[in-house]
């Protein structure tokens, strides 16, 4: 191992406790495909400009990509004097190829580079998440093609409000994950920004052409201010938030995945192979994974109000305090893949049972509105008819009675204009498909949102090849 780059201006040696404590090699380690591939490309930009020679490029690159092979396959010594990856790969390289690698800094800071690894990272784990958000949607809006005519209880206050369609209750969830996509979607533009060039702070005096560097690494576009490039991390921010957005809605799928596979509800059967029994109940079978991502979503929390926190104090330009950005980032990336992979594969595997749904939403008096919405029908004004039905329900629950288990008789006491069509006009059936309001449950609805679903979504395939840029 060399001295520390900056060994000239100090008289002491690092002591070995500051060795450990600065040290973020064993979190960063992991940016090195993204380190090599910006040092590469930074390496021809120097060449083509003239900064270095072609022939010095050409052993750099040849050294970087030996590296690279050595990181693929473990043969890499890690060790914290050496902090961070950058100067791993730097120190190893002047191993390797000599002198000539003492050039790759040039007209370069750790406090760019550190940005280019970073950007890079989020808009890779940017495209992997929408491309799973894709996946997820189709298994939404495929599990509600199965589900057009079941009748289940729509709820608000945990009470039983009014009778919906299982598929519109499932392509809400489309709809939140939709926005979650189109989320990742706005930031990945914004990530998409070459850093390298700003250097440590104040840009370089070198002849840099950053808008090649761009090109080579399938960036849109170059940084436009050098304080602001090396102390920027909205885009982390960005990405915590985004995920935190996405966490909320998986977790609120958890929560009803695991209230509806209660005996209480008895809504949904979990498939055997993404349950998990007890050790000592020989009767249980868990909803674990509902449990866990509701779970996890506290983690997810937890990192984006650690970013927010650690950054919001600090001064222009850059500070060691942003080095503390990458624990938090992986581990969010890695967290909602998760639960975005286990959940696309589980999708599909749910049994509803459509009886116990179709049989919860006939008792709870989910009619009254739709007996109220008749006798608006016949003349009656809105707010009359709903008392109206208000005392025909404290006289059903009196005799223990649904509104439609009434005699006819019975029910004209309440209203004259009452009539036996009244019967149909509360059956379920009839109560779903009369909201064709925009948005509203009623089958015909449902089968046109889940269309429009599929179209938007092979419209999507079409144009995502931009998320995936080849070069990196
Ligand atoms: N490991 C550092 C980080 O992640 C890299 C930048 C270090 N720059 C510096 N001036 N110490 O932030």
């Amino acid at each position: 191992m060399t001295d520390k780059p900056w060994a000239g201006r100090f008289a002491e040696r690092t002591d070995m406790s500051v060795e450990r404590f600065t040290s973020s090699i064993q979190i960063d380690r992991r940016l090195y495909p993204y380190d090599i591939l910006g040092s590469i490309a930074h390496c021809r930009m120097l060449a083509k400009t003239g900064v270095i020679t072609d022939e010095e490029a050409s052993k750099l690159v040849e050294g970087l990509g030996g590296i690279q092979r050595d990181l693929d396959h473990g043969n890499f010594q890690f060790d914290d004097r050496l902090e961070d990856i950058h100067m791993h790969i730097e120190d190893r390289l002047l191993q390797d190829v000599g002198k000539v690698a003492q050039k790759l800094h040039t007209a370069r800071s750790r406090n760019d580079q550190v940005v280019l690894d970073m950007r890079m990272f989020v808009l890779d784990a940017t495209g992997m998440i929408m491309k799973s958000l894709q996946d997820l949607r189709l298994a939404f809006a495929e599990l509600a093609t199965q589900h057009c005519e079941t009748i289940m209880p729509g709820y608000t206050h945990t009470q039983r409000a009014q009778p919906v369609i299982l598929g519109h209750h499932l392509m809400a969830y489309y709809e939140m994950f939709t926005r979650d996509y189109l989320r990742f979607k706005d930031s990945y533009a914004r990530t998409d920004v070459m850093p390298l060039g700003a250097a440590a702070l104040a840009g370089t005096t070198y002849p840099i052409d950053p808008h090649y560097t761009a090109e080579l690494l399938g960036f849109s576009t170059v940084a436009a201010n050098s304080m602001d490039t090396v102390s920027d991390r909205d885009f982390v921010m960005e990405f915590l938030s985004d995920a935190s957005i996405c966490m909320v809605h998986l977790s609120r799928l958890s929560e009803e995945l695991i209230l509806w596979s209660s005996s209480e509800f008895g809504f949904v059967t979990l498939p055997d192979a993404f349950a998990t029994g007890s050790s000592i109940m020989p009767q249980k079978k868990n909803p674990d994974i509902p449990e866990l991502v509701r779970g996890k979503t506290g983690t997810v929390f937890g990192n984006l109000v650690n970013l927010l926190t650690m950054m919001k104090s600090l001064p222009l330009a850059y500070n060691r305090d942003m080095q503390e950005d990458k624990a938090p980032t992986f581990e969010t990336a890695d967290t909602l893949k998760a639960c975005l992979g286990i959940y696309i594969k589980m999708l599909p595997k749910l049994t509803f049972n459509k009886e116990a749904m179709q049989q919860a939403a006939s008792s709870g008096f989910l009619n009254a509105t739709d007996m109220a919405d008749y006798l608006v029908n016949s003349g009656m004004p809105f707010r009359k008819a709903h008392s109206v039905v208000g005392r025909a329900v404290a006289y059903a629950l009196e005799h223990k009675k649904e509104l439609h288990e009434l005699s006819l008789k019975e029910l004209q006491t309440f209203s004259k204009s009452i009539e036996q069509s009244l019967f149909d006009h509360l059956s379920l059936k009839t109560m779903v498909s009369r909201r064709l309001s925009s948005g509203g449950t009623s089958q015909k609805n449902v089968k046109g949102a889940i269309k429009k679903a599929l179209e938007q979504l092979r419209k999507e395939k079409a144009e995502e090849k931009k998320f995936f840029s080849e070069k990196r």
